[in-house]
């Protein structure tokens, strides 16, 4: 099983991705940790990209293709994965795409978490005050969101138009967004 999961900053991709990778028992990737890993360890994609993370701005596509790439490789994603923020942009997603089609995958779907940005922002500065990352203060949040609004969100049409969008009400409480998301048909049909 193939996923992807799009949404706006802090619409849950990540505690979503994670509750359905255990129960599925596929990987989990998240570009964001990617990232942030290469941040901490100091690498050289890492150098590159911090000043875009802490701006809440896209890294460039190609570091984040060339990682995403090398992930899909590994052997927890045999069984399957999701893709936590990534594609984010037209180019990631036409070289997902290609991905797919060289290693033979099928997309399963695209789950977009359609919720109102201001709770977002009210869960982020929360996000802020219990783990303090970088990119959650309220000016780095209102980028963000405008990045996402620019690059990300015309992504929700793409994947409309090839028949892979299921979209879910991300604004409910997490065991009720959970609820929706395993009930999905393309999810439940594999639990
Ligand atoms: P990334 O780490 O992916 O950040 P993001 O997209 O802004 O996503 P978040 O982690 O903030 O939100 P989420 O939707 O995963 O929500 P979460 O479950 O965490 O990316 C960070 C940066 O890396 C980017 O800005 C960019 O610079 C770079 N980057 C990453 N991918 C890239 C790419 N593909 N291309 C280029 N650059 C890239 O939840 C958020 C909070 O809300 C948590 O505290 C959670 O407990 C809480 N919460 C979750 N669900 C609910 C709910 N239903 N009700 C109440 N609270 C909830």
């Amino acid at each position: 099983m193939i996923l992807i999961f799009l949404g706006p900053p802090g619409s849950g991709k990540g505690t979503q991705a994670k509750l359905l990778a255990e129960k599925l028992k596929i990987a989990h990737i998240s570009l964001g940790d990617l990232l942030r890993e290469e941040v901490r360890i100091g690498s050289v994609i890492g150098k590159q990209a911090k000043a875009m993370m802490d701006a809440g701005k896209l890294v460039p596509d190609e570091l984040t293709i060339e990682l995403a790439q090398n992930r899909i490789k590994k052997d927890d994603c045999r069984r399957g994965f999701i893709m936590d923020g990534f594609p984010r942009s037209a180019a990631q997603a036409d070289a997902f795409d290609k991905m797919l089609a060289q290693n033979k995958l099928t997309l399963g779907a695209a789950v977009y978490f359609a919720v109102d940005e201001e709770p977002l922002v009210k869960r982020l500065l929360l996000r802020a005050q219990l783990e303090g990352r970088a990119d959650d203060t309220e000016s780095v949040i209102r980028t963000r969101f405008e990045v996402y609004a620019k690059q990300t969100a015309p992504l929700i049409e793409h994947y409309k138009k090839i028949g892979k969008l299921v979209e879910i009400d991300a604004a409910r409480p997490i065991d009720q967004v959970t609820k929706e998301l395993f009930a999905l048909e393309a999810i439940a049909s594999v639990l």
